[in-house]
């Protein structure tokens, strides 16, 4: 995986609003509103990947003291199995770990098994169900990982 990983900037968020209504049905994906919304949370984090033509993904963090979380992770589907998911889920850790955070939390749909396997691959591990969590039907895995000084050794931010 060579995609080239950088801060967001203010003119990629119409590209990523377009990449989050591709990765995620109606009623999960975020609006406009929503994607500025988080993106300006205090202690908010997001990082790009680009790819040939395009953003290949982008995730976007948030942190508070020593907990991480993960708002969202989006690869675009042509980009997929290539490891960007996972170099810029690397990216994002280190620079959490290097603002204070020890444990981080996300919630994944229970049906999508390549997010829950993607998860669990990177040391998530389901801490609980949460009912009808997105459009008040579908549930959620909520899951935490606490993160290890010797990880993310190999992220491409970490000596910036
Ligand atoms: C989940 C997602 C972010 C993974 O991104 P990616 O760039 O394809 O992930 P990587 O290539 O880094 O995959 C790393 C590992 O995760 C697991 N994985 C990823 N996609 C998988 C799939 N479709 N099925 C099974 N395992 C999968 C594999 O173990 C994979 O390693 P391998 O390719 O060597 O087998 C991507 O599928 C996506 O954007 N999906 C739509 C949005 C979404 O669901 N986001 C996550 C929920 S917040």
């Amino acid at each position: 995986m060579d995609a080239g990983l950088r801060p967001y900037n203010s003119e990629d968020v119409e590209a990523l609003y377009q990449l989050d209504q591709q990765c995620y049905p109606p009623g999960i994906a975020y609006s406009r509103r929503e994607m500025k919304w988080y993106l300006r949370l205090p202690g908010a984090d997001c990082l790009v990947a680009e790819g040939d033509g395009g953003i290949a993904g982008f995730i976007i963090t948030e942190r508070e003291h020593d907990l991480g979380h993960i708002v969202t992770l989006d690869v675009a589907e042509a980009q997929r199995r290539r490891g960007v998911g996972t170099a810029l889920l690397g990216a994002a850790e280190a620079r959490m770990m290097e603002a204070g955070v020890r444990r981080v939390s996300l919630e994944t749909a229970t049906d999508n098994a390549p997010a829950v396997a993607f998860w669990k691959k990177h040391g998530y591990r389901t801490v609980a169900v949460l009912k009808n969590y997105y459009m008040d039907k579908l549930d959620a895995y909520e899951m935490h990982k606490v993160l290890m000084k010797s990880e993310n050794r190999n992220s491409k931010l970490e000596n910036r």
